[in-house]
């Protein structure tokens, strides 16, 4: 069956995004992307687009660079590209579905703190089952535990009208945030799981042929729904169980004298391991690889396969580790105590050219930092100063703490006046070139500055005159 409208439920991240690039591609189709937030859809329809977040509390909105998007949404906007807030009317005329809604970490109930919180994937699913009054072809999007679809098909087959049928796909989503457009115009794979039966090829083909017209046919690859689901959690989990590996190589290199740098040229040049997610840091961040790994965990112990859970519990371990070792290395560094001294910090989102906080490193190194009586100055140059705000008191539970120890600036120079210590926890470029010489003569001495993020030249700060301090390598 020709697919001629499609409907995306969630115009988050991935949801916004991805339909748009359908809609450049497939200039035929009808593309409607629908959100029960009504703010998040008139954002989509004004000239500035929206990326939102989720974090559980508080509710917040940052607008994101997502190159090329703007383009493209400009361009199909109201050709066959809509967004809109009437859920049912998409429904109802659509071929294909996609469910693109957020699926975060359980905070209450069963499986608190680990499991997925299907609730917004379940919502949607009776939603479509109670509207649809013709067949669909429904594709999960939205990152799901192994057998998602499974129970996605029973509540859609529980609730559907008569002479209407419902085929579920897997299609799970790979982009990063900043590279969005060019992850999902460049796809390394497209993924989609089906039901070996006849409908479930079907529908396999159908959504193949969507793909197609951008994406090389080689690169589209067919498994079992559940291979599919499982892909996604593993993706994620494998390449942060890359940057944990380095990262638990930073204290053995700071001890020995070995530079962590050196050591992941040396393993990255074996074309068998490859260069990429080798950096080592302060701990990674965002809003899904800790949450994916989670849900692993989860799922193992669940079946109670307790030395798998373990092994992968160590990824996000070590990661916990690597923060906190970090702030140690701070307060022991400052004479075992940051009480009363003013830190400043140069980075608050989970990486650089994002406005998004969710599961920064930053977070938990400025909690940290604030627990020992620290003064805190923060810069970051995307995240809005109300979202700083509002992370360290849901870190902290403490909003006098915050409101007393903590302030937020405008510019990185005036932010390090009269500090006792820089903290580097974001890798924005424009730290790499700021005048510290000028930010020396302006600090408190000794100087330090802490870089979390090895992206400073550590030669040059130390003949300025700074106290310099990074992971993975002894200076
Ligand atoms: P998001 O929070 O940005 O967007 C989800 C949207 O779904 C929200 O706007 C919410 O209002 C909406 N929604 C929830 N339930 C709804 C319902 N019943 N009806 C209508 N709208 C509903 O989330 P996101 O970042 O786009 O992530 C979506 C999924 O994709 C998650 O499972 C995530 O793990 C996965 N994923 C995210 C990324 C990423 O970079 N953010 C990358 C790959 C995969
Ligand atoms: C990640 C994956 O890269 C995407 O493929 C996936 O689709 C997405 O999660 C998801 O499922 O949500 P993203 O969270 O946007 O994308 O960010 P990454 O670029 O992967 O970085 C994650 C964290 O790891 C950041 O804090 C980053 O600074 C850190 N990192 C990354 C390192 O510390 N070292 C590295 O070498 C690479």
């Amino acid at each position: 069956m020709p697919v001629n409208k499609i409907c995306c439920i969630g115009a988050g991240y991935v949801g916004g995004p991805t339909c748009s690039v359908i809609a450049m591609q497939c200039p035929d189709i009808r593309v409607i992307v629908v959100d029960k937030n009504k703010d998040r859809i008139n954002q989509w329809n004004s000239d500035l687009l929206p990326i939102y977040e989720t974090c559980s509390w508080p509710a917040a909105i940052t607008l994101s660079e997502e190159p090329g998007l703007e383009k493209i949404v400009f361009c199909c906007r109201n050709r066959n590209l809509f967004f809109s807030t009437d859920i049912e009317a998409a429904i109802k005329e659509a071929d294909l579905i996609f469910i693109s809604v957020n699926t975060p970490t359980k905070i209450f109930g069963e499986g608190k703190g680990r499991a997925a919180d299907m609730k917004y994937v379940e919502e949607a699913a009776r939603t479509i089952a109670t509207i649809s009054t013709s067949s669909k072809i429904v594709v999960e999007k939205s990152t799901v535990p192994v057998k998602a679809a499974e129970s996605i098909s029973k509540v859609l087959r529980a609730n559907q009208k008569a002479g209407v049928t419902f085929e579920v796909l897997s299609n799970p989503e790979f982009l990063s945030e900043g590279t969005a457009i060019d992850n999902l115009i460049n796809a390394d794979r497209v993924l989609i799981g089906h039901n070996d039966t006849p409908e479930g090829k079907d529908a396999f083909e159908d959504l193949c042929s969507i793909y197609t017209r951008w994406i090389p046919r080689d690169r589209i690859i067919g498994t079992n729904t559940w291979s599919s689901e499982l892909s996604k959690l593993a993706s994620n989990a494998f390449l942060a169980q890359r940057i944990s590996s380095i990262n638990s190589l930073t204290a053995l290199c700071e001890i020995t004298g070995a530079d962590v740098s050196e050591v992941a040229l040396a393993i990255g040049q074996d074309h068998r391991i490859g260069p990429k997610f080798l950096q080592a840091s302060v701990g990674f961040g965002g809003s899904c690889f800790q949450k994916d790994i989670l849900n692993i965990v989860y799922i193992c112990e669940c079946l109670s396969l307790r030395e798998v859970a373990a092994y992968w519990q160590q990824v996000i371990d070590m990661n916990e580790y690597q923060k906190e070792r970090f702030t140690k290395k701070i307060i022991e560094t400052m004479f075992h105590s940051v009480s009363e001294k003013t830190l400043t910090i140069f980075g608050f989102s989970f990486k650089k050219d994002t406005g998004d906080t969710r599961e920064s490193p930053s977070i938990t190194v400025c909690k940290r930092l604030l627990d020992e009586g620290a003064r805190l100055h923060i810069y970051d140059p995307k995240v809005f100063h109300e979202q700083i705000i509002n992370d360290l008191v849901y870190a902290t539970r403490d909003p006098e703490k915050v409101n007393k120890s903590v302030n937020i600036f405008s510019d990185p120079y005036t932010a390090a006046n009269y500090s006792h210590a820089i903290v580097i926890c974001t890798e924005w470029d424009e730290f790499i070139n700021l005048d510290y010489s000028n930010i020396y003569y302006s600090m408190k001495k000794p100087a330090y500055i802490f870089d979390g993020r090895k992206i400073l030249d550590h030669q040059d700060l130390s003949l300025i005159g700074f106290e310099v301090f990074t992971i993975g390598k002894r200076i």
